[in-house]
């Protein structure tokens, strides 16, 4: 099954290109679902078909759904959410902003992400199209499996160790409500089963995410940012599509001269910065794309040279390797600048920060009790340095973590040149 997720900076084009990809793809013989995950809903508009959270076939290989998060939520928090509410509401909170602060944080990602694993495991579909919400939101969201699994781990152990303490003998005299077993049974099922399978999922090597730009500075350096967080996330991109070029003939006109030439720069610079990512080029058309005719017929131009659903292009993964003095582990960070990078090992985790966002990436058994020893960022990727020890400090490090010590961080990296 293969799932394709489209973002970009807000108004360029994400939608109409989505749709445009499935309308082409469902035309060449897929059984293709177009989702769309952008609370603020327009693909009904794009396709001109009303939505809703059920799924609406449009023709005979095309289905489209609006995923509706409150109602996503209700199925997939089920008791965790009640037991919020309830909490909030013997707080003397009102119950409706008991239910808004019971959304908790990223909740409402995590369940569009279930509702499309949902389908993607129905068997129904050869191909699913994700219409995101800006870069943002849309960071937030595919990276939130592996971000949530640490938070609600934590959250977990605490509430675990407190109800122990006061369930359940004293639940009858303990000012809050505490959450029954079925609380912990819940979230359980989805810490380790549901976030792992979304976890699996986009980073599985049959999802990429496409990002849409126009020839715009501001539109292309918000896609440059996105494109390295995605790769820290380890999540595959495939392509970029560049929309709304000015075609030849808006071009031989005097006014459009200067546009011309800005826009011959910023293709090639796009190929430059995205590269190995395919560019795909897709003209400014005479009017707004809506209804599948117009889709169609703009598909065909989009997708003249390759399949919609195709993987277009390859990249790098995160990777380990040895050699006889040191293990190292090589992550594609491309257009990551060295100042804005962080490194640091802590516990048996290598943290690596690039400008806002954070990831904890769980070391490999072997390298995972090594010191860090240097970082490098050369041609977009990083390379962190793990010296091998030598036998007797390897000895004396065994002996002090059998007295109970151990080393929680490191110092900072050596960078290297
Ligand atoms: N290649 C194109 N030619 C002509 N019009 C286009 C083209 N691409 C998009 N448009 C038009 O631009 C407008 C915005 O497009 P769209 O809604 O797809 O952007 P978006 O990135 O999804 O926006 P948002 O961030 O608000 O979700 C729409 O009216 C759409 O029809
Ligand atoms: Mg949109």
């Amino acid at each position: 099954m293969r799932l394709v997720l489209y973002t970009g900076k807000g108004g360029v084009g994400k939608t109409t290109t989505a749709a445009t990809t499935a309308v082409c793809a469902a035309q060449r013989g897929r059984r293709t679902l177009i989702v769309s995950a952008d609370a603020a809903h327009s693909l009904g508009d794009v396709l001109d078909h009303p939505l809703g959270s059920d799924p609406v076939p449009l023709t005979g290989n095309l289905t489209a759904l609006e995923i509706d998060a409150r109602v996503e939520m209700a199925r997939h928090w089920g008791q965790i959410r009640d037991y919020l509410v309830s909490l909030f509401r013997y707080q003397g909170i009102d119950e409706v902003v008991a239910e808004e602060l019971a959304l908790l944080p990223g909740a409402e990602e995590l369940t569009t992400l279930f509702a499309v694993e949902e389908a993607a495991r129905s068997g129904s579909y050869d191909f699913i199209v994700v219409d995101c919400a800006p870069t943002d939101t849309t960071l937030r969201l595919l990276t939130l499996p592996d971000v949530a699994h640490g938070a609600l781990r934590l959250l977990l152990r605490l509430q675990r160790s407190i109800a122990r303490v006061v369930t359940p003998l004293a639940r009858s005299l303990v000012p809050i409500p505490m959450p029954g077993s079925e609380v912990f049974a819940d979230a359980e099922r989805l810490l380790y089963d549901k976030l792992r399978g979304l976890r699996r999922r986009v980073t599985s090597s049959d999802t990429s995410v496409r990002l849409v730009v126009t020839p715009e500075r501001m539109v292309i350096d918000e896609a440059r940012r996105a494109f390295t967080d995605l790769c820290l996330f380890d999540l595959s991109c495939d392509g970029v599509v560049m929309n709304r070029l000015l075609p030849e003939a808006a071009l031989r006109e005097e006014f459009f001269r200067h546009w011309g030439r800005l826009q011959a720069e910023r293709v090639e610079e796009v190929k430059g910065v995205f590269a190995p990512l395919r560019v795909l080029n897709a003209r400014l058309q005479d009017d707004e794309v809506v209804g599948l005719q117009r889709l169609e017929a703009h598909g065909r131009e989009l997708f003249a040279a390759c399949e919609p659903d195709a993987v277009l292009s390859r990249m790098e993964r995160i990777r380990f390797s040895r050699d006889p003095d040191a293990y190292r582990v090589h992550l594609p960070l491309p257009g990551a600048r060295v100042e804005e990078l962080d490194v640091a090992k802590v516990e048996d985790e290598l943290v690596v920060r690039a400008g806002s966002m954070r990831r904890a990436l769980k070391l490999p058994r072997r390298i995972a009790p090594l010191a860090l020893g240097s970082a490098r960022l050369a041609d977009g990727q990083l390379e962190v340095v793990f010296p091998r020890e030598r036998k007797d400090a390897r000895e004396r490090r065994d002996a002090r973590e059998r007295k109970g010590r151990r080393e929680s961080k490191d110092g900072p990296p050596v960078w290297e040149a």
